[in-house]
């Protein structure tokens, strides 16, 4: 499935990730360009991301028959055919009219899990029917009225999602001048109301059907959005809510990544939001590092940040992650090409992942660690 010479097909789209993103460039609306392209600030922490990388060298054995490999992971008792998944993205329509029913449309094709955002533009239901068998996880962002919190959770529970991505980075947006300038929060916020105007209990809040009066509706989100007021404690309300298995999302601390596992988290997403949260974070890989080194495999650790290609994954693996998370490439696949788009973009990061095992002479993911790689500093 993942063959890429074998085709004979010339590909609609560049293959190369910086070309795609300069395509997007020409073809999206500024605003919208930006508001995926963009981090917070001067952008620090989005390059740190990609410098992490750089830093990296894969030391390839030889001699070692990879002509069979195994890159399919274990998680949460399940098993998936690699260790990719798509990373959680909101208000999609702002790349593609059709915006998640194209992406979940490709993950489903694939077989890739999809984790469908709170901020979506479609409904987590419609979601879910697109996505049918395929594994689908559900991102939460945990809003500051805990019976919306808890309805969300439900109706997840409900249509089949098989884990809760809670997202800890984001109770507020983070300072990104490009979209202030543009003034692009407004338009977002229409894009991205969808999980909510479903919502039961969150249609109980309003006075007025969101049919007659869509700003107040708008309105009421903003307010609700977010809950910078969270502790460690409430954890054990989501707890409550779910027995699914339940990930945090932005961990960037060795001594959070303990209190997760501590807290009877079981796993966590170690993320930067992709340099949009704070700028001038450690970078996402730096902080995974000593994240695997603190929990020993105690609990998986997905990861997310900065991945454009195989050999990225490959470092991540090998620095301790169990899984990746693919977060602009697969935006840039749907702005430019839908479904097909988005297929290809996963596509060619699994084939060139897999490539790079057999090149470096490695045949399961099990085989991976950090004595495959050496920092730049210790050369
Ligand atoms: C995001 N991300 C994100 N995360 C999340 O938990 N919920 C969300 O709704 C969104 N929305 C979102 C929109 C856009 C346009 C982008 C680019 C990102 C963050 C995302 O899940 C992931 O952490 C980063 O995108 C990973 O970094 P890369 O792969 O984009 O560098």
């Amino acid at each position: 499935q993942f063959q890429v010479y074998s085709s004979g097909r010339k590909s609609d789209l560049p293959v190369s990730f910086e070309e795609m993103e300069q395509l997007a460039h020409e073809q999206l609306d500024e605003s919208s360009f930006y508001y995926i392209a963009g981090g917070a600030g001067k952008e620090r922490s989005m390059k740190e991301n990609r410098l992490a990388f750089d830093q990296w060298k894969i030391v390839p054995r030889m001699l070692r028959n990879v002509s069979e490999r195994d890159i399919s992971v274990k998680l949460f008792g399940k098993t998936y055919q690699s260790p990719i998944l798509f990373a959680p993205i909101g208000v999609q329509t702002i790349a593609h009219p059709n915006g998640e029913l194209e992406s979940a449309e490709a993950a489903a094709a694939l077989k890739i899990p999809y984790i469908a955002s709170t901020a979506a533009s479609f409904s987590l239901e419609k979601i879910a029917d697109v996505l049918d068998d395929s594994p689908k996880w559900f991102q939460l962002y945990w809003s500051n009225d805990m019976d919306i919190t808890a309805s969300m959770v439900k109706r997840a529970e409900k249509c089949g999602y098989e884990a809760i991505v809670v997202t800890l980075d984001t109770p507020m947006m983070g300072w990104r001048e490009k979209d202030i300038e543009n003034a692009y929060l407004p338009f977002l916020l229409g894009q991205g109301i969808a999980n909510y105007l479903e919502d039961p209990v969150f249609c109980s809040r309003l006075n007025v059907s969101p049919k007659e009066d869509i700003e107040s509706a708008i309105l009421l989100w903003t307010r609700l959005f977010g809950n910078p007021a969270l502790t460690w404690d409430d954890l054990a309300f989501l707890r409550k809510q779910t027995n699914l298995p339940i990930l945090l999302k932005g961990i960037l601390h060795k001594e959070d990544a303990k209190l997760a596992y501590e807290s009877g988290m079981d796993g966590i997403i170690v993320s930067n939001h992709g340099g949009r949260q704070v700028d001038g974070t450690i970078s996402s890989l730096d902080a995974l590092e000593m994240i695997s080194k603190e929990l020993k495999g105690k609990i998986p650790i997905l990861f997310d940040s900065g991945i454009r290609r195989g050999a990225d994954v490959y470092k991540a693996l090998a620095l301790g992650a169990n899984s990746v998370l693919i977060g602009r490439p697969f935006m840039y696949g749907l702005a430019l090409g839908g479904k097909d788009g988005v297929m290809q973009v996963m596509k060619n990061i699994i084939a060139d992942f897999d490539l790079t095992m057999a090149l470096s002479g490695q045949k399961s993911i099990s085989e991976l660690n950090a004595s495959l790689l050496i920092k730049e500093s210790n050369l």
